[in-house]
């Protein structure tokens, strides 16, 4: 039987719920070719929204073609125009025949090997000569538009996980290479999405990066306490089971409207009720999620130093004012300087984030864990 709840996989069907302005702007660019930038901190749902958004538009314009690409495990520039010259050559020609045929219509100076793959779930493989790609990716770059041109059709390329490109040996190089090119096309526009917020907004936001102005930026915000609260009613009734609003609204606040979290929470609320939740449900099960996480959470901690645990005893003991004296004082942060540095720390291991103008710890249950384990011993 299926659970009216689920979480570490993409939100679908009545799974998904709310973004329906979201949704909006996305299919409106999907239509009429906006480059987007979508970015948000990890698991708040860009990957949903994106793969709902693409599902739309696929009813709404069958004739789109529209390519998913997933950076998660690419980390190198010759993985990812392995990818990219793949995923095109795949959703643009149907079989085998024809990927060989539109591989020698567009590639005149790279000779990339295509051979059968002697997997059944993928039905070929590619194979690009490093030196030679490297050194000449134009082909490749321009592979999309080139198709989308003579078949006349108009082409939607998503990259999930665009951090990545941060792995590569030289990241700004390559970004360049990319804006020249993708900035020239117009039958193909690009979605590019990733949480690394702050990593992402210097790409996308600095007028002295080669990607500023390349598209919309959009910043997914999370989803709100009352849709979270219709949410889990609706699929607690769904399966015959009940909550009230009250105690749904329980639910997603604990979890800070994280979007995972709160999947997590309502999945472990509704494992526990029987008929009806009660409040004792609802907190005994916050609780063993705390606990659950908690040996991840002191493998986290074990890798923070003592200035930067100092910070977030702060900053959860509500300290505004880190600069002030005296709060450098009680929590031995030594200077401005130092908690300075605490910051980037902090931020580049994403733990905490500051790209709204307040400081935040970005998991609500380390938060918690933090809070009633970590720094009442
Ligand atoms: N619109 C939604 N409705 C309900 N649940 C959602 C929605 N979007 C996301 N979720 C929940 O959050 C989880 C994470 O979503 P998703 O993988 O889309 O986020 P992400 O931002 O792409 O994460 P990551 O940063 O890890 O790539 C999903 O597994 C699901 O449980
Ligand atoms: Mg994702």
């Amino acid at each position: 039987m299926e659970t009216p709840f689920s979480f570490g996989t993409i939100a679908s069907g009545m799974q998904f719920t709310n973004r329906v302005e979201e949704l909006s702007q996305l299919t409106e660019h999907f239509k009429y070719g906006t480059n987007t930038i979508l970015i948000s901190p990890r698991r708040w749902g860009k990957s949903s929204l994106v793969n709902k958004a693409t599902e739309i538009i696929s009813e709404q314009f069958p004739e789109m073609i529209i390519i998913k690409i997933d950076l998660f495990n690419v980390r190198s520039e010759i993985e990812f125009y392995n990818e990219l010259a793949g995923k095109v050559l795949k959703a643009t020609s149907g079989k085998f025949e024809d990927v060989i045929k539109t591989a020698k219509t567009f590639f005149k100076q790279i000779r990339p090997k295509i051979s059968f793959s002697p997997s059944p779930d993928v039905e070929f493989l590619l194979t690009l000569d490093t030196d030679e790609t490297l050194r000449q990716p134009d082909e490749i770059l321009d592979l999309a538009e080139k198709v989308a041109q003579s078949k006349n059709k108009k082409i939607r390329i998503c990259i999930d996980e665009f951090q990545n490109i941060g792995f590569f040996d030289d990241p700004l190089a390559f970004q360049k290479k990319l804006r020249a090119h993708w900035q020239t096309h117009q039958n193909t526009a690009y979605v590019l999405y990733g949480s690394k917020r702050h990593m992402l907004l210097d790409v996308f936001t600095s007028p002295s990066m080669p990607f500023y102005n390349f598209g919309s930026v959009i910043f997914l915000q999370k989803i709100t306490l009352e849709h979270w609260k219709s949410f889990i009613v609706e699929r607690f009734k769904a399966s015959g089971k009940r909550i009230s609003p009250h105690l749904a609204g329980l639910v997603a606040q604990n979890a800070e409207c994280h979007s995972y979290y709160v999947q997590q929470l309502a999945q472990i609320c509704w494992f526990r009720t029987k008929v009806t939740a009660t409040e004792k449900i609802v907190n005994e099960s916050f609780e063993s999620l705390i606990l659950q996480l908690s040996l991840l959470f002191q493998n986290l901690t074990e890798t923070l130093t003592t200035g930067q645990l100092n910070f977030l005893k702060a900053l959860i003991a509500g300290e505004k004012k880190f600069s002030s004296l005296e709060v450098i004082e009680k929590y031995g942060l030594r200077s401005s300087a130092n908690i300075s540095r605490i910051k980037q720390g902090l931020i580049k291991k994403e733990i905490i984030d500051d790209t709204t103008g307040k400081i935040e710890i970005l998991d609500p249950i380390y938060k918690a864990w933090l809070q009633r384990y970590y720094f009442t011993r």
